[in-house]
């Protein structure tokens, strides 16, 4: 059996879903490796061949001989028709965003899988690629708060005087937001931070931060799997009220709040922005899904009220070697599940293969493919 790794074709997509160290690990397979795949990502052509992979000369020679085809971004319809009669192919595919790229997929009857639907169990941990590239993600919007404010993050103490923290809010302390929690705390922020989900309060507070509490009655605000509610919206327009307040004060705003399923919530509005000191930075990680803020422009950085807005897409692409690194790490713990004597066998008894499986030889597979993301 024969995994492929294409080099990836989207723009401004610098990881690779395989990386050497991966490539020796896996068993029962030959690994193909299209020429420059890792380049992005600072992975030369002779570290895959160092590790037993072949390379192909193109997407073309690759597709060709794949019988599955590992990706970070889902294929896009032309990448589809390159591949190989009932091949199968796993990536970071939303199915509710590809629709066309699925019809391609299925025309040629493959097997797709996707990574965004792992069900977020402990069995399924080393697996958990929307955690391991939301924690690049988190890592990733300190950086950019960081770059962007135009003051020092810790407190110095110099003979031309004391410089103070800066002060760093952070909305929505899942795993990005936790990160970026974590990060800023090390380097030496005073960090806030608030959630719907009391739950995170503890540990917001291990990270270093200190946990916000607003006046709000969110009970419902948890489901079963730990992911937030969507509420009503009375109470977002409170929500967006109190936040304003709370984050006045903050040099930096960072926004990661999602809900399933949903557009972001808008919880920074314009007069939130503009109650901050001009220089502030706000740092929107959910613009790829509308964005927190409501003066976001995903894709860009725009100053409003003297307010630097930066609205980052595919923020771990940013830093693409060691978020390579963690997904091909996830990718390798599911091929382990995957592949058995050397030949894929999809066996929908076991969670993680059922909740992931979109299409069955280019037929729909219930229950994944009708559920869209689990995101
Ligand atoms: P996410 O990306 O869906 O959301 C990010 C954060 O935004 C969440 O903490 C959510 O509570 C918060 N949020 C949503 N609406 C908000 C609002 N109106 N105001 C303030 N905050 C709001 O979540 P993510 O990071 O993917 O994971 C969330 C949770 O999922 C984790 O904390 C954990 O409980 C669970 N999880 C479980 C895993 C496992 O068991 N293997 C792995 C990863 C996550």
């Amino acid at each position: 059996m024969i995994v492929g790794v294409p080099k990836e074709i989207a723009p401004e997509e610098k990881r690779v879903a395989m990386v050497p160290e991966f490539v020796s690990k896996l068993k029962g397979v030959q690994v193909a490796v299209q020429m420059g795949a890792g380049e992005a990502a600072g992975i030369s052509d002779s570290e895959y061949e160092a590790k037993g992979a072949t390379l192909a000369r193109d997407a073309a020679a690759l597709y060709g001989q794949a019988d599955l085809v590992v990706k970070v971004q889902p294929p896009t319809p032309a990448e589809a028709a390159l591949l190989k009669k009932g091949a199968a192919s796993l990536s970071f595919l939303v199915p509710s965003a590809c629709e066309d790229s699925l019809k391609a997929l299925a025309q040629r009857q493959a097997s797709v899988l996707s990574m965004t639907l792992m069900p977020r169990i402990s069995r399924a941990q080393f697996m958990d690629a929307l955690s391991s590239q939301a924690t690049v993600a988190g890592y990733r919007s300190v950086m950019i708060a960081a770059e962007s404010l135009p003051k020092f993050f810790p407190m110095m103490i110099t003979a031309a005087g004391t410089v103070s923290p800066a002060k760093v809010f952070v909305v929505g302390a899942g795993v990005a937001g936790l990160q970026a929690i974590a990060v800023a705390h090390r380097m030496g922020a005073i960090v806030e931070a608030y959630d719907l989900r009391p739950a995170v309060k503890e540990q917001i507070e291990s990270l270093g931060g200190k946990f916000v509490v607003l006046p709000l009655d969110a009970a419902d605000s948890q489901t079963a799997g730990g992911y937030a509610k969507a509420q009503s919206e009375d109470f977002y327009r409170r929500q967006r009220e109190l936040l304003a307040k709370a984050m006045q004060g903050s040099d930096v705003v960072i926004t990661t709040a999602l809900v399933p399923g949903k557009p972001a919530p808008k919880l920074v509005t314009e007069e939130a922005v503009r109650g901050l000191r001009a220089g502030s930075v706000v740092v929107d990680l959910a613009a790829e899904q509308g964005g927190n803020c409501a003066l976001t422009e995903p894709g860009k950085t725009v100053v409003k009220h003297g307010v630097a807005i930066h609205g980052p897409l595919n923020p771990a692409s940013a830093l693409p070697a060691q978020a390579s690194h963690l997904y091909a790490r996830n990718i390798a713990s599911f091929l382990d599940i995957l592949i058995k004597d050397g030949k894929l066998e999809l066996d929908e008894k076991d969670e993680l293969v059922r909740g992931t499986l979109v299409l069955r030889g280019g037929l729909a597979a219930e229950p994944a493919a009708a559920q869209g993301a689990n995101k």
